[in-house]
């Protein structure tokens, strides 16, 4: 796969809730074009294939990364982007997904969902004709792993072969991540406290479609012998924050410090989606050391969702 020289491909989804609805051509597909937009960018070229495009933002929790990455990607793009707080919206005053979901889709060529229940987003998925992409739910978080696999692929030429090690909340980071190597056949190993493992559905497939690639740990040492790459995320997921002492009581041993780097190669990456919470899930001496890669992570989320949303807003399959 030549992830160096890509054009958008024709996915064949209409929306984008899970990196499961994504094939691995389309995947690889996704990657190539988001390096290409990149560079694009880098050599101060304009591309606007979206002009006259508006995408409708619709959060219900905070953000920073996609919020203003989805915006700015818009903008380079040559649309619009048109941010709501669900607050700011007659869904605070009881109006229902169906009937905002009708009305949204009407206005819009495309939609950002940041949400609660992965339900919530596919409700909104199924009344509308156009495009719609999770931008984070409490099980998923589909284009943050997207971004994070071009960084792979940016830092290493490629992800298969690869140790990749999530330590940590088995949350939606961690959901995603079993998903993308399902897909891409990644060698995924996960360590999570007994208790806050990832979603029972999603490790039950992992266990029975590839038990010897994606394998599962209560040791994070023993998951990060070898390491590649060690990702990690909160311990407190938005939403959680009422059981957060518990919370950082429990996942103490599973903080990503030098001494976990230790066991793993020496050239090993450190991943993480952002925000960090340091002195936490990660100590500053490794968010800030040699191995961190954390912050062209972060920037990459930019020309991922430039490659996501000419995608989707051009190539995908649409139902008007
Ligand atoms: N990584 C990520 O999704 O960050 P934000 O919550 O800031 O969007
Ligand atoms: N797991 C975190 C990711 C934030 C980008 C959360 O859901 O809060």
């Amino acid at each position: 796969m030549n992830f160096w020289a890509n054009t958008p491909c024709d996915v064949m989804e209409k929306d984008l809730l899970r990196s499961t609805s994504l094939n691995k051509q389309e995947i690889d597909e996704l990657i190539g074009h988001a390096v290409s937009l990149k560079a694009k960018q880098k050599a101060g070229e304009d591309h606007h294939p979206l002009q006259g495009k508006t995408l409708g933002m619709l959060f219900e929790k905070p953000s920073t990364r996609t919020r203003v990455s989805f915006e700015i990607g818009m903008v380079q793009l040559g649309g619009h982007a048109l941010y709501m707080s669900s607050r700011d919206t007659q869904l605070s005053r009881s109006e229902s997904i169906e009937d905002t979901a009708r009305v949204l889709s009407r206005y819009l060529d495309g939609m950002v969902i940041r949400t609660f229940s992965q339900k919530t987003l596919e409700t909104y998925a199924h009344y509308t004709a156009i495009p719609v992409i999770n931008g984070l739910t409490d099980l998923l978080h589909p284009c943050q792993i997207l971004s994070d696999l071009m960084t792979i692929v940016e830092k290493k030429g490629g992800y298969q072969g690869l140790n990749i090690v999530y330590v940590g909340d088995g949350n939606n980071i961690a959901n995603s991540w079993i998903n993308a190597s399902l897909t891409l056949g990644l060698n995924l190993r996960l360590a999570c406290p007994q208790g806050y493992g990832p979603d029972r559905t999603i490790v039950e497939k992992a266990q029975s479609e590839a038990p010897a690639r994606i394998q599962f740990f209560d040791d994070p040492f023993e998951a990060a012998h070898s390491a590649d790459i060690i990702n990690t995320d909160t311990w407190v997921s938005m939403g959680q924050e009422d059981g957060r002492e518990e919370r950082i009581k429990t996942f103490q041993r599973y903080q990503v410090n030098s001494s976990l780097l230790a066991v793993a190669k020496q050239d090993v990456m450190v991943m993480h989606c952002l925000p960090a919470h340091r002195g936490e899930e990660i100590t500053d001496e490794v968010a800030d050391g040699k191995h961190a890669i954390i912050f062209d992570q972060a920037e990459n989320r930019l020309h991922m969702q430039k490659s996501i949303l000419e995608t989707f807003l051009v190539h995908s399959r649409q139902e008007h």
